[in-house]
Formats: structure tokens, sequence, C-alpha cells
């Protein structure tokens, strides 16, 4: 803050309210606009589809999801090595809790396994490995699983807590965004396994 300011501020505790005062607002309103444009500016993002979605992963905290932890000495931390590969295929798992019926559900600590009403789901390996991620994924299905819920756009329901409610009302150019950054991403060979229904039971096979 400049000094004279400070000591305005200091001596007048009246001038906090200056702002309000008719004949200051225009500049008060063009100072903050100018800043907000200032901000936008520095954290807008690119216009290269990769970055877009880049941003809009991080924002959407998909790798809270989908990528597994390892755990540091504060804690679990993401395992970058694995970003965005989904449950680990080498993590064994004893059968989830039996929940009495009720609003509680159970999730394992690294949040990529997940146990409600629905059974268990396990969050998806989202790296473009041919065999066991989003590969063999067209652009279409992408956006069409996103805006429908189907698996790969046509198939069976997407289990919660998969949020693709709010990833439905994305544009299409930012949906493509992200699904272009998906594709960026050194491929992860991890096999997610299926989920599992109510019963603990495959629910699809
Ligand atoms: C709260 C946890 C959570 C978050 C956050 C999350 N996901 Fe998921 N996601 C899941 C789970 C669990 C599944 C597996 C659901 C299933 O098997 O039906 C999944 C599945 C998927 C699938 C596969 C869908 C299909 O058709 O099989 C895609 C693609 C996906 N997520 C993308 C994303 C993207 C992109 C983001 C961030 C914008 C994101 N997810 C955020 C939990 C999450």
């Amino acid at each position: 803050m400049p000094l004279i300011l400070r000591r305005t501020i200091a001596m007048k505790p009246s001038f906090i309210r200056l702002p309000m005062r008719p004949a200051l607002l225009p500049a008060a309103g063009l100072a903050s606009l100018a800043l907000a444009v200032l901000v936008a500016a520095s954290r807008a993002p690119s216009s290269n589809p990769v970055e877009r979605g880049r941003y809009l992963v991080q924002y959407g905290g998909c790798a809270d999801c989908h990528t597994p932890r390892t755990l540091g000495p504060q804690g679990p931390v993401p395992d970058t090595s694995r970003w965005l590969a989904g449950h680990p295929e080498d993590l064994e798992l004893p059968p989830p809790p039996k929940l009495k019926p009720g609003p509680w559900f159970a999730v394992t600590a690294g949040l990529t396994a997940w146990a409600g009403p629905w059974g268990v789901s396990y969050a998806a390996n989202l790296t473009p490995d041919v065999n066991t991620g989003l590969g063999i994924w067209t652009e279409a299905m992408f956006l069409e699983a996103m805006r429908t819920g189907r698996h790969m756009g046509t198939g069976r329901d997407i289990l919660p807590p998969m949020p693709w409610q709010g990833l439905a009302q994305l544009t299409d150019e930012d949906l493509r965004a992200i699904f272009a950054y998906l594709r960026s991403l050194p491929p992860v060979r991890n096999r997610v396994p299926d989920p599992l229904g109510p019963d603990t039971l495959p629910l699809y096979e």
C-alpha cells in the first residue's frame, strides 16, 4: 500500500468509507475493473486445447479420484508416476464394509474405490493406454459419455461418484479440450477392476 494512503487511513478512519462517495465511485469502479481484467488475463487459460484441458482437469479435481496416492511423510500424496491412471490394479482390497441402510458409504484412503448403495465403483484409467485406458476411445465417445452418463457414450450407466452431471454442462469445446489433454498424457498400463453390484458380485459381465 502506498505510504500516503496508509497514513491517511491511520489519521482519518472515515477515509475507508470514501469509495462510497458518488464522485469517487467511477474511479474506484474503473480501478477494480482494471484489476479484474489483469487477474483474468494472468490466469486466462491458453487457447491451446491441451493447455485448456489441463486447466479444466485441475479445476475439476479429476486427479482427486483418478490418481492413486502413495504415503509420504505428510500423509497421502498423488502418485505422479500414475497420474490419472485410475484405481491401482495391484491394490489388494478386502471386501467393502457391510453398510447398514442409511446415508453412509465407504471409500478407500486413496479415493479410487467407492462402495455405496450402487455397489463398488473404481475410478477409471484416463491415460491413453490402448488396452487399459481411454486409448480406443474417440473424441465423440468421450463427449457422449460425459453428456449422457453412459459408459463410452452408449453402454451401462456411469456409476457414482463420477460427477459426469457437472461435466455435461461444459461446452463441446471444453470437453474436447479435456479429451485432448487426457490424450497427451503418458499412457499407463493399469487395468481397473470392473464395478461390483450391491451384493458385491460383478455388476456387468
Ligand atoms: C469423486 C470422484 C471422481 C471425480 C472427482 C472424477 N471422477 Fe471420473 N470416475 C470416477 C469413478 C468412480 C469412475 C468409474 C465409474 C464407473 O465405473 O461407472 C469414473 C469414471 C470416469 C470415466 C469413464 C466413464 C466411462 O464411460 O466408463 C471418465 C472418462 C472420467 N471418469 C473422467 C473424469 C474427468 C475428466 C474428471 C474431472 C473433470 C473426473 N472424471 C472426475 C470418479 C471420479
